[in-house]
């Protein structure tokens, strides 16, 4: 990207490794002295960044980066179909320049170069309303979970050993970590890509207990693995996350590890994540009898339509076996008012995805706007969700059946984390 001059010493450009000092320094002012460590290991290790993903707006006279976007590359997976994502990362703007369109002009920067790299889903776990100023929607959920109160954590009896041990995961066994991750993952959800390579960025020493920071475990019995966690220390508070056990009898030895963990740093709260194993989920309500970390969710958009369904219709056919149309031969045609498209299906598989010039709403099976198509698309909310609250999503009648099974529910459990 060309750097422009906007006038009163501003000029938005690329960053360069040169400018790691005053990113760090803008993110301090912005995001709080906590997340510089971070950052900076995202910086410079994320491995698929390269300084065309950072956009900032520079203040040329004090050397102060003003507004900062950065653009992320990874991947959202349903069922192990990889669907490539950007994230939009480490926005902000200095109080003093904020509501002037800086980060409207670095997204048009962000949108420009995400265009290039073709993605299928963009993605946002961002400050509430803000994001759909550029055209994102709310369509997977995001966080949620439970409080653990030590209190109804039951102590381990004197002279009693934890049944299990937790091993550190370095960069070297981070493999081992994901292997038994990936064994436990659960299906017909979105999960989020970690690989191998993402342990450069994600384990990183800090400089201070105060520094953000994951720390990821191995749960051991004797030699075995039973299981993975992840710590997360974030804004003051300990997460348990990604936890994924053999069995449920090893909850309470985590929670008092990650307990005793909190104690050593400043005896900060300790919440866990909500797991996507349903026993593991069901005993830890049990355990800490509340509910009260209300989820949010994710900021999605779907820059082009076809692409997405392209993506994903190897689960079609899935979708549509055992029901009335396994054999289904077809078209289903869906406008989202500005345009339009005709998905294809011969004997129950679909054949394709095409676009369809044609302008008049009332000529297509499925009406439904960008927005909420993109909740369906993304099994955020069902048709009939969408219609009792979104009059403009219509589906003619005999198509109804089908469109809700071929876009069905999806429970998506995506940790908030890089
Ligand atoms: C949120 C933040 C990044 C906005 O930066 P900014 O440079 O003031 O944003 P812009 O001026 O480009 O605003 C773009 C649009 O969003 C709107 N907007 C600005 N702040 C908003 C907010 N907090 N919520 C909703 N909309 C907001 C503006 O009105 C503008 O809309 P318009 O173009 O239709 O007029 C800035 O307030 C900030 O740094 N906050 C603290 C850090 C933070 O929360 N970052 C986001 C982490 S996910």
């Amino acid at each position: 990207m060309k750097p422009q001059d906007l006038g009163d010493g501003l000029v938005i450009r690329n960053a360069s490794r040169e400018d790691i000092p005053a990113l760090l320094e803008h993110f301090k002012i912005v995001h709080g002295e906590g997340v510089t460590d971070q950052l900076r290991a995202m910086l410079e290790r994320y491995p698929r960044f390269s300084w065309e993903d950072s956009f900032i707006i520079e203040n040329s006279n004090s050397g102060e980066v003003v507004s900062c976007v950065i653009l992320l590359e990874n991947a959202w997976v349903l069922d192990e179909i990889q669907v490539p994502s950007v994230e939009m990362e480490a926005v902000g703007t200095l109080n003093s320049h904020r509501n002037r369109g800086h980060i409207r002009l670095l997204n048009d920067k962000f949108e420009e170069r995400a265009s290039q790299r073709h993605p299928m889903i963009q993605t946002i776990a961002g400050i509430p309303h803000f994001y759909r100023n550029f055209g994102y929607e709310y369509a997977a959920h995001l966080g949620g979970g439970y409080t653990v109160n030590p209190s109804l954590i039951p102590r381990l009896p004197d002279g009693e050993d934890e049944p299990i041990t937790f091993k550190p995961v370095k960069s070297e066994n981070f493999k081992e970590f994901l292997r038994y991750r990936e064994a436990h993952l659960p299906r017909r959800t979105w999960i989020r890509k970690i690989r191998p390579e993402d342990a450069a960025y994600l384990i990183y020493e800090t400089t201070s207990p105060k520094q953000e920071a994951f720390y990821f475990y191995l749960v051991k019995e004797k030699q075995k693995t039973v299981g993975v966690f992840y710590l997360a220390r974030w804004e003051n508070r300990l997460d348990v996350v990604e936890l994924y056990l053999d069995n449920h009898k090893y909850v309470d030895a985590v929670l008092r590890f990650a307990l005793a963990r909190a104690q050593e740093w400043n005896d900060i709260p300790v919440r866990v994540a909500q797991p996507n194993q349903k026993r593991i989920r069901e005993y830890l309500s049990a355990r800490t009898q509340v509910w009260e970390i209300a989820p949010y969710a994710w900021y999605i958009k779907i820059p082009s339509v076809p692409r997405f369904m392209e993506t994903i219709s190897p689960l079609f056919a899935d979708r549509l076996r055992d029901t009335e149309f396994q054999h289904f031969t077809g078209e289903l045609t869906i406008t989202t008012y500005k345009e339009g498209f005709l998905l294809t299906f011969e004997n129950g598989a679909f054949k394709g995805v095409t676009e369809k010039e044609e302008r008049n709403p009332r000529d297509y099976d499925l009406r439904v706007p960008l927005g909420s198509l993109t909740r369906l698309l993304m099994g955020y909310e069902t048709l009939d969700e969408l219609m009792t609250h979104e009059p403009d999503v219509q589906c003619a009648a005999t198509l109804k059946p089908f469109v809700r099974v071929l876009f069905p529910k999806l429970e998506a459990v995506v940790d908030p984390y890089y």
